[in-house]
């Protein structure tokens, strides 16, 4: 929910957003949409053309996620034998999502009990669980894994192609490493790693083994970007100073457990004080499976980095500094991606902070991890040196503000873009609107929360906002792979479906082509970008130094100027050599 608007206004943005995608795909500049009409080239018709010959001249459907991201020539391939390591949370939202046509899940593997079971009969939302995905009798079969070790050893038995990681943020590199040395090709879940030292060992990893790596940034891969990113390409908002992203939740009401919830917690470690998703319970069969000398033989070699000092920290590994990055690298990295991607995928040039443990303490919720942070990234606007297009007015800077707080949901989340045109805000993931400002220099124009638009370029000119008050209803279209009307959950739109599917896409073509996977560049691109997944290795590795240093520019109460060195993954440079703790 956005601060001030009314479901009008609300109603309002979300059909001049529609309205917009629809005219520009009218006016010939969409990749998203298509019109009706005669397919581009008659001789060579793609299946874009064939959308286009079954619909009336005018109207305007959106492509499928898979025509969109390049993968539609799909059908006919055998899904990719794949397991899942990690089955908590986001695993279970991954296995809910997944399209078995793409990834046939064969192993599932997970040290802690509670959530191997949990993994088959899924919770709540999007969770639905791997029974309910495959049926009953095909679960079961199903190989249960409860070490990477024990799944590594089967994996010639299993036939295993490529893994999903949804593990806590330190394991990642090591499990990944391990897979690839396995000769597996790799999807891991975000923040990529926890420093940026061992983000570059995975892409040099994957490089030297020839494997590939996506990493779960999931926006890469959501249509509704996708489309809201076309229509900043058309400059539909005008020059953008401002992106505002804001993800507030409320973690602050009193726990109270029933007597048969209290029965299946072990209360050694604390029964939790707040309701929070970041602090939960300890299930009993999980603390009984998991003592201290156990987490430590599964730390491969590395308890010190890759450990758990107890199951307590294992559960609520999102608060302690070793295990995770906070807020930052859970919710920030998200909405910082969507910020560079909507500005042309730059990098940031500068960022400061304050951060802090603002709200809990002691004995309540003991946490390491800051619970509210507000940060300021300095992005280059597009005729700064920075921005790569030959630019040089270095006051050309876009202000993007992050805040998280956990005492206060009112605001929810999402990203609101200020351009000198209009402003678009993407709410949750799931949502899109579009309003325009009131052009000053016009005499009795309109503009705001009220007014409705078309888009237009008539005359030759650059596609503009312009409102209507005649506006009588029709000419607009959903965004693409979402039904009209559609709100909450839809799988094209939060991208988790579409970013597994163009995974197994790339790890088939990697084998017809009978090669290793290859990183080379040409010209500071990917030679075979089209069969590297959108948030390769590289591409996370930037998320990763935005939350990250971010951390460090609030621990220490300094502005921190990104160093070019940091984001060149075959150079050693890294922000946590210069700002990072200092070692006791
Ligand atoms: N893309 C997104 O929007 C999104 C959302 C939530 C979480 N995530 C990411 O997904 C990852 C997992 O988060 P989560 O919320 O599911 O955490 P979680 O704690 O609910 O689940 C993690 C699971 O990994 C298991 N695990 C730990 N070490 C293991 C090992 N060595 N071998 C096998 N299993 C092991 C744990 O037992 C647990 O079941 C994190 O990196 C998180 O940042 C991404």
């Amino acid at each position: 929910m956005s601060l001030d608007l009314t479901p009008e206004q609300k109603a309002t943005g979300k059909a001049n957003f529609e309205q917009a995608a629809g005219d520009l795909a009218r006016d010939g500049k969409s990749k998203t949409m298509v019109t009706g009409g005669a397919p581009s080239d008659p001789k060579n018709p793609d299946r874009r053309d064939v959308l286009k010959a079954g619909l009336a001249a005018g109207a305007v459907v959106p492509v499928s996620a898979a025509v969109y991201f390049g993968y539609s020539s799909w059908k006919g391939n055998k899904a990719v034998k794949t397991a899942l390591i990690g089955c908590g949370d986001e695993g279970g939202v991954l296995m809910g999502d997944h399209n078995p046509e793409y990834n046939e899940i064969v192993a599932v593997c997970d040290i802690r009990p509670t959530n191997m079971d949990r993994i088959f009969k899924g919770d709540t939302g999007p969770r639905k669980g791997l029974n309910k995905v495959y049926g009953e009798a095909t679960a079961k079969k199903i190989e249960r894994c409860t070490s990477l070790a024990d799944l590594l050893d089967k994996k010639s038995k299993l036939g295993l192609e490529a893994v999903i990681i949804a593990t806590p943020l330190n394991t990642h590199d090591p499990i990944t490493k391990a897979c690839m040395d396995a000769g597996l090709h790799v999807l891991c879940e975000k923040l990529m790693a926890r420093d940026v030292t061992r983000c570059k060992g995975m892409i040099k990893h994957a490089k030297d083994t020839g494997t590939l790596l996506a990493v779960g940034h999931q926006r890469h891969y959501s249509t509704l970007y996708a489309q809201a990113l076309e229509m900043l390409e058309n400059n539909i908002l005008g020059d953008i100073k401002h992106i505002r992203a804001l993800w507030h939740r409320n973690n602050s009401w009193r726990y109270s457990p029933s007597a048969f919830d209290k029965s299946k917690y072990a209360e050694e470690y604390g029964v939790p004080y707040y309701v929070d998703s970041w602090w939960k319970e300890i299930p009993k069969a999980d603390a009984a499976a998991l003592s201290p000398e156990k987490l430590k033989e599964l730390a491969f070699g590395n308890p010190e980095l890759y450990g758990f000092k107890d199951v307590a920290e294992l559960v609520r590994w999102r608060c302690f500094d070793k295990t995770g990055g906070g807020l930052m690298a859970e919710l920030g990295s998200h909405q910082l991606d969507a910020s560079s991607i909507v500005l042309g995928h730059v990098k940031p040039l500068a960022v400061s902070g304050v951060g802090g443990k603002f709200f809990y303490g002691p004995g309540r919720n003991d946490r390491e991890s800051d619970d509210g942070v507000f940060v300021t990234f300095e992005f280059p606007g597009p005729k700064h040196p920075k921005a790569g297009k030959g630019g040089t007015d270095t006051n050309d800077v876009v202000v993007v503000t992050f805040t998280s707080f956990n005492s206060n949901e009112f605001e929810g989340y999402g990203e609101w873009i200020m351009g000198s045109h209009g402003t678009m805000f993407l709410e949750k993931e799931a949502d899109v609107y579009l309003w325009r400002e009131k052009d000053k220099s016009k005499k009795g124009d309109t503009g705001g929360r009220d007014t409705r638009i078309t888009v237009t370029s008539a005359g030759g000119g650059k596609p503009a906002m312009e409102s209507t008050s005649t506006w009588g209803g029709g000419g607009g279209s959903a965004p693409i792979g979402k039904a009209a009307g559609a709100s909450g959950w839809d799988s094209a739109v939060r991208g988790y479906r579409t970013e597994m599917e163009h995974f197994a896409y790339c790890v088939r073509k990697w084998q017809e082509m009978k090669q290793k996977v290859s990183y080379e560049k040409k010209d500071g691109k990917l030679v075979h970008g089209e069969i590297i997944p959108r948030c390769h290795g590289e591409v996370a590795m930037a998320d990763a130094i935005m939350a990250l240093t971010a951390n460090m520019a609030m621990a220490k109460r300094e502005r921190i100027v990104f160093e070019d060195g940091w984001f060149d993954a075959d150079k050693a440079d890294v922000p946590e050599t210069k700002h990072g703790p200092k070692k006791a």
